[in-house]
């Protein structure tokens, strides 16, 4: 745990519950150690889905389908949520829960290794949650970039890897060593893309906010910008002027 565990009990004690259906599936997901996200990650995603309001959204990681189904109960009416899962176990399961809680409708499935599913996806994608094999995530990373529209929102989720991906590659275990460099490189890359702003925030296992920049002013743009800090100026020249007893 990254986050002091009286600090994230207290916050999560706060928190309200989820629908029944949802309370249900992470319950069973829990007990069958199914990994899904956390308490306090549920209540960060919903808080991101009612700021960004996304049309579209890709998940990639799917498992038994609990977020796919948070996000699809606090996204906006008419949005539809795609979500790719490539762990034969998990992918009726995650079916049948979309069934049980009536959103089959509302969320694909696609099956198959998400690497070679976001090829052949078209997107745009206004909304990409990131939630699969965590060593993975920087080769996902161009077609996300691919997919997301300007402003677009990327969420990548355990981006800490349990505090790990802060030690030097000595510290960490052999087997590990592998994700670590490339969760380091993920990480770097959201941070130094010229594409994307991003926060990371040390919430659950650490978590990363990107949106992806606008592509910049067109001429005309720059030059109305131009204008309006002329407007500005002359505005801010009149108020000193009112402030000093003259006036326009
Ligand atoms: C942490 S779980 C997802 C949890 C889910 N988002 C939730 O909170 O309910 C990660 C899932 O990604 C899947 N996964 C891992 N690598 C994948 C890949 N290359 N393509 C598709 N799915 C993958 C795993 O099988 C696993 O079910």
């Amino acid at each position: 745990m990254i986050v002091d565990e009286r600090i994230v009990t207290f916050i999560n004690s706060l928190d309200t519950k989820n629908s029944e259906i949802l309370e249900t599936i992470e319950s069973e997901a829990l007990a069958a150690s199914v990994p899904i996200i956390r308490r306090e990650m549920q209540s960060f995603l919903k808080t991101l889905l009612m700021i960004k309001k996304p049309m579209r959204i890709l998940e990639v990681g799917t498992a038994v389908g609990f977020s796919a189904l948070l996000m699809s109960e606090c996204a906006p009416e008419g949005c539809r949520i795609t979500t790719i899962e490539n762990y034969d176990k998990r992918i009726p399961i995650a079916r049948e829960n979309f069934r049980r809680a009536g959103r089959e409708e509302q969320i694909t499935l696609i099956e198959g290794d998400a690497a070679e599913v976001m090829k052949t996806l078209e997107g745009p994608y206004d909304f990409i949650f990131m939630d699969a094999a965590k060593g993975q995530y920087i080769h996902y990373l161009p077609e996300a970039l691919r997919l997301l529209p300007e402003g677009g929102v990327l969420v990548s989720d355990n981006v800490m890897q349990d505090g790990d991906v802060i030690e030097s590659r000595f510290a960490v275990e052999r087997r590990n060593r592998t994700i670590h460099a490339r969760m380091r490189e993920y990480l770097y890359e959201l941070k130094h893309n010229d594409a994307l702003v991003t926060s990371i925030i040390p919430l659950g296992d650490g978590v990363a906010v990107s949106v992806k920049r606008d592509s910049g002013p067109t001429d005309s743009v720059a030059a109305d910008v131009n204008l309006a800090e002329c407007g500005a100026a002359e505005e801010i020249k009149r108020q000193e002027g009112t402030e000093n007893g003259k006036t326009s």
